[in-house]
């Protein structure tokens, strides 16, 4: 019986060599180990034995069991680690190539452009007033000093929503909304972001647009301080060396009124495409506050005057970026958007 143990034992560490998976070690266990299985039955013979006999065979055997079930856990243990191996190997990751970078989006040009604007103005103590997109006509036109059927309305086509309703065509009707507010405290010194609609459409009008309206009111306020405000703007947003001008124009709601242009940003005002060889660029409207617009809104022209410009933000980002067509900024282009 003990030459057959050995037997057993010799054979069971020769086999586990070759196995190589689970599955077949299980087995093999089974049938060496288990209640069935080759040793087990073996030692059935134990009974026709001596007691003396007995013990020592028991003894081997007991031995024999715990060796074969120690060897079969460490093979277990080598064939598991061998998978692992080969599964790293195969699936390895490579930690020196580049990142799945995660999309974000990006801000609209518009809005660059706009936070810019708001910065330099509040940085100069503006602060940012808000008014609504549909309008009364009162406030759009006639708080303006433009009154029905004058001429100057012709300068802003116009959505009609009724007879006394419009969407806005420009942020000016904030002005008198936020004068009534206030009046009659002094100072007055507020910016108005917003969208503004006309009825035109082409390579640089869109019917939607923004701007971003300028008012400021005080005792002893004069055009000289609106230029200044307007130069310190300029060279903020166009740099330090651009120049600016002043030509006279005409708005009801300011008095005296002019457009201001500044030194072309492509060309430096020697003359290009862009500014149509005069070397220089129509960038906002301005002037003095009128006087009945300051009575409309609850002031007393005889103790306070204003400044008020307006600026087109598409214009200001189109120079800025050197953008030659507006519906640029409303095709939702991912080939354009991306370069901002
Ligand atoms: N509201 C004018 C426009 O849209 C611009 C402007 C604003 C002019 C304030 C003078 C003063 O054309």
């Amino acid at each position: 019986m003990l030459d057959k143990l050995k037997e057993i034992e010799q054979n069971a560490r020769k086999a586990l060599h070759q196995i190589s998976d689970v599955d077949e070690l299980n087995d093999f266990k089974v049938k060496l180990l288990g209640r069935k299985g080759e040793i087990t039955l073996l030692l059935r013979g134990l009974k026709e034995l001596s007691a003396e006999q007995r013990a020592e065979v028991g003894k081997v055997a007991n031995q024999l069991k715990g060796d074969l079930e120690n060897l079969i856990t460490s093979r277990a243990e080598e064939i598991k680690q061998r998978e692992l191996d080969l599964r790293l190997a195969k699936e390895a990751i490579d930690v020196t190539l580049p990142g799945q970078p995660i999309l974000s989006g990006g801000k609209h040009p518009l809005s660059l452009v706009l936070e810019e604007m708001i910065d330099i103005f509040t940085g100069m103590g503006f602060a940012v007033a808000e008014g609504p997109e549909v309008e009364t006509d009162y406030y759009n036109f006639e708080a303006l000093n433009i009154p029905k059927n004058h001429p100057a309305r012709d300068m802003q086509d116009s959505f009609y929503i009724s007879e006394e309703v419009l969407l806005r065509t420009h942020t000016s009707p904030v002005q008198v909304r936020t004068m009534e507010k206030l009046a009659p405290q002094v100072p007055v010194k507020i910016i108005v972001p917003g969208r503004v609609y006309r009825k035109d459409d082409d390579a640089t009008h869109s019917p939607m647009f923004n701007q971003i309206e300028g008012l400021l009111i005080d005792r002893n306020v004069t055009f000289a301080n609106l230029k200044g405000t307007l130069m310190l703007f300029a060279q903020r947003i166009f740099g330090e060396d651009v120049r600016v001008r002043y030509r006279p124009s005409f708005f009801p709601f300011t008095e005296p009124s002019a457009e201001m242009d500044v030194s072309c940003v492509m060309c430096k005002g020697s003359g290009c495409r862009v500014c149509s060889n005069t070397g220089w660029l129509e960038v906002l409207g301005g002037g003095m506050v009128h006087p009945r617009v300051l009575e409309h809104g609850g002031y007393n022209p005889e103790e306070v005057t204003g400044f008020a410009f307006g600026i087109g933000i598409e214009r200001i980002t189109m120079l800025k970026y050197g953008i030659n067509d507006l519906r640029l900024f409303f095709g939702n282009d991912k080939r354009f958007l991306k370069q901002f």
